[in-house]
Parts: structure tokens; sequence; C-alpha cells
């Protein structure tokens, strides 16, 4: 481990992963193929959707890809409770299977805003995401596809950021916590 990432707990390793988007691939092509437009929310799921992807071939899909852009966090690791289009698929999607792919699930807010936006277009969309974070409440959407249930901890790594760092790494991990905390 390097000085860069020194305190970050490795939670899910680069072949756990490897193995839960391969899980998830088959299940997808066994529920949705073969017509699949894949739309990726970015920027943190773009590294999930390229392996996922993948995945799909090797699962015998050809799945079309499109991109959208949402942010509801800021530069830190508070919700700011507000979603803003940065960029807008460019895919008709009215009347296609759309798989929304993202890289977290947390309130969900950021989902339920891209699905409902895809549904009045006439998609039918199913959400699938790699890491489902618990919160206290109720969610305002639902994951289809989900790689891991996560601890209620900031993780970092394999295209989630904090501060627009970490994306690089091939592994999710949290950051330890600082020595005395309980
Ligand atoms: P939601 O709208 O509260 O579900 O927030 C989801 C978005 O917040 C995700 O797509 C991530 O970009 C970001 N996010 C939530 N939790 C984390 C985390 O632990 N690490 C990095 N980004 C996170
Ligand atoms: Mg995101």
């Amino acid at each position: 481990m390097d000085a860069a990432t020194a305190g970050i707990e490795v939670l899910y390793s680069a072949a756990e992963i490897a193995e839960r988007v391969t899980a998830l691939a088959a299940a997808i092509a066994h529920d949705l193929g073969p017509e699949l437009l894949l739309v990726a929310v970015l920027k943190g799921s773009f590294v999930f959707a390229a392996d996922l992807l993948r995945a799909l071939h090797f699962a015998g899909l050809q799945p079309e890809v499109d991109f959208m852009t949402l942010s509801s966090y800021g530069s830190g690791t508070e919700s700011s409770g507000r979603v803003k289009i940065g960029r807008d698929v460019e895919d008709n999607v009215g009347g296609r299977r759309v798989l929304l792919v993202d890289d977290i699930l947390e309130s969900g807010r950021t989902l339920a805003f891209a699905k409902a936006l895809l549904e009045e277009r006439g998609a039918m969309v199913k959400v699938c995401v790699l890491l489902d974070k618990p919160v206290a409440g109720s969610r305002a959407v639902r994951a289809d596809y989900v790689g891991f249930l996560c601890p209620d901890r900031f993780v970092v790594g394999y295209g989630l950021d904090y501060a627009h760092r970490y994306r690089e790494l091939p592994y999710i991990g949290a950051f330890a916590p600082p020595p005395g905390a309980s």
C-alpha cells in the first residue's frame, strides 16, 4: 500500500468485485436481454458500468450504451439534497428497456429522479447498483440488481470519489476510523 491510499480499509477486493459483476450480468441477461440500453449515471458509475458492459457481452447480450451526468453531492460527503442534470441521454428511450446503472444507492434521490425522467419518456426502467448502503427511513427508489449490501460508511474506489479523488482504486475501500474512535 502506498502513502496515497494508507488509511483506506479494503471492503471489496478487485477479485470479489469481478465475481459479483459476472453474477449480476448473468442475472440481468436472463431477466432483461437481449434488447437492452444501458444508461450509466456519471461520474461514479463509469468503472462499474464498463465492467458490467463487458460482462453482459460474455453473458450473450449486445447492449447499447448511453450516459447521464447527475449530481446530488457537492465536493464533500454531505448530500446537498438536490439533483442537477449535467448531461442528458442522447438516445430516444421511448419503448426501450433501460438498465439504469449507478455506483451506490444511498437516499435514492439521484436514481429516483433519473428513473422517473426516463419513465416519463416511455422507457421500461430497471435499476442496477454496485453498492446498496442502508439508510434510515424509506427510500425514493428500489434497486432491482445489487452488487453488495454495503456498511454505512463513506466508501471510495472503483469509480467512487471523495472530493474528486480515489476513483482510480481497483478496489472499494472505506476510510479507517481515527484511532480512539468507537
Ligand atoms: P443518493 O441520491 O443519496 O442515493 O446518493 C447517491 C450518490 O451519492 C451516488 O451516486 C454517489 O455519487 C454519492 N455517494 C453516496 N454515498 C457515497 C459514498 O459512500 N462514497 C462516494 N459517493 C457516495
Ligand atoms: Mg453518483
